[in-house]
């Protein structure tokens, strides 16, 4: 285990973000890389990239671990263009879309009655914990409670989920 802890650290450096190593609880989450997926993907490079021009603190995000943290909602939720909805809505185009407005959609009353729409600060609030935030909502998801992984993973959202 120590053994795999220390790679895992070592591939989370490799991208940048040598400032924040993974506690122990998100080690317990998100299980480390396996070999395939350290960084030396040109693809998974490119996004890391694209997560440096962002702006702060999402510039700081790594872009392998809020991929390996969109596990917790991809069985409910696509986030390529057009793909059917889950049993949540398609997460494209996310940022900048009113709150329950995915075409085809059946939001419950809680989401329809709500109105705002979605930043970064409303996501890593809904994420922190969805029933909180918006009682009522039919998202069955306790939330993510750790700030590191809702940071990597709302990057990672606005690098794979907008248009
Ligand atoms: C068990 C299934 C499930 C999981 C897991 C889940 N969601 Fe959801 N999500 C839903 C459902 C269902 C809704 C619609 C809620 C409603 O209508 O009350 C929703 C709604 C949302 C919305 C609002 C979408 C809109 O169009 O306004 C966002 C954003 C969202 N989820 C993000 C996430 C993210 C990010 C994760 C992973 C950390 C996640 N969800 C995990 C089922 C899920």
């Amino acid at each position: 285990m120590r053994a795999l802890i220390v790679a895992a650290f070592f591939a989370l450096s490799a991208c940048g973000s040598a400032d924040a190593p993974p506690t122990p609880s998100e080690q317990a989450e998100t299980p480390p890389a396996s070999s395939e997926q350290v960084t030396t993907d040109p693809a998974a490079e490119e996004m890391q990239t694209r997560i440096a021009a962002l702006a702060a603190p999402y510039n700081q995000a790594n872009y392998e671990a809020g991929r390996r943290a969109f596990a917790q909602c991809r069985s409910c939720h696509v986030i390529q263009a057009g793909a059917p909805h889950r049993v949540g809505p398609n997460l494209h185009g996310i940022f900048g879309r009113a709150i329950g407005t995915a075409d085809g959609f059946a939001y419950s009353q809680a989401v329809q009655d709500a109105d705002f729409v979605w930043d970064a600060d409303h996501l890593d609030h809904w994420l922190q914990n969805p029933q909180t935030f918006l009682p009522g909502n039919r998202m069955a998801f306790a939330g993510v409670r750790d700030e590191t992984q809702r940071r990597d993973l709302i990057a990672y959202l606005m690098v794979e989920a907008q248009p």
